[in-house]
């Protein structure tokens, strides 16, 4: 049996894609099936965690047994139910992959093909929720966070690039950790399987070897664990 290594820690943990519709019947969404957040997850609860899924738009994943499971499908809608919940967590993990910008509104009825004409959607931002935890926190508004969770899904060389970038994004995102994927064939996106690093604020780096979400989740919950009860 698993040790009940996170009893008593309260967690909150994003996982799926965020859509942004365009009009009734369209959106933009991204290939993120949740597997990897509903891994953490689950896994949280049975090392002894309470734990908050604030679940975006899945691969119909079942909801993980003893999680506190909030859908939503918008990023605006995941910011207001993550922040909602981060009050009283000791650990926010955002492995969900949000939508950076939404259409600037929503067409009330489907848009119409005009013949030969081009179209264009204009996009406006949307909230980084990460960076808004970070910020919270820096302000002292979130007594009880004690760690926060960021991802990154990197494209490019595995052994150049991707480190390269995922460590200017720890620095700018501000969090404790940084779990950074590789975007290929077998890893990262839908598939069950998952590779990359843990990157620590403090410069530390750990290699995730390519192995099944689950195993991921692990390993990411034992570096959790280190920074919570060995600071
Ligand atoms: O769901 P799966 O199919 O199992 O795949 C898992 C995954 C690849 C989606 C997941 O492991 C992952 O890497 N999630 C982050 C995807 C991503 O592209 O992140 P990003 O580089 O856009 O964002 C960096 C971090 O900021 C993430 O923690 C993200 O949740 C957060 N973010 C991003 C944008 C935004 N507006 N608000 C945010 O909080």
């Amino acid at each position: 049996s698993l040790p009940r290594d996170l009893a008593g820690c309260s967690i909150v943990v994003s996982a799926g894609g965020t859509r942004e519709s365009l009009d009734p019947v369209r959106f933009l969404g991204n290939r993120s099936s949740g597997k990897q957040g509903y891994a953490l997850a689950r896994l949280a609860v049975q090392r002894g965690a309470r734990v908050t899924l604030v679940s975006g738009v899945t691969a119909g994943l079942e909801p993980p047994a003893g999680a506190h499971v909030v859908q939503v499908t918008t990023a605006e809608q995941m910011q207001d139910a993550v922040r909602a919940h981060t009050a009283t967590a000791d650990v926010v993990i955002m492995a969900a992959a949000v939508a950076d910008f939404r259409p600037d509104s929503m067409a009330e009825s489907k848009i119409k093909k005009v013949q030969d004409e081009p179209a264009t959607i204009t996009l406006v931002q949307n909230p980084d929720i990460l960076a808004g935890i970070v910020e919270q926190r820096a302000a002292g508004d979130l007594p009880a966070t004690r760690v926060i969770v960021g991802f990154a899904a990197e494209t490019g060389d595995e052994h150049g690039d991707v480190l390269t970038h995922a460590r200017s994004k720890l620095q700018r995102k501000g969090c404790d950790l940084l779990v950074v994927n590789a975007v290929g064939e077998g890893k990262a996106f839908e598939v069950d399987s998952n590779m990359g690093w843990i990157l620590r604020a403090d410069g530390g780096e750990s290699a995730l070897p390519l192995s099944s979400k689950n195993l991921m989740a692990s390993r990411i919950l034992d570096a959790v664990g280190t920074l919570l009860f060995t600071g």
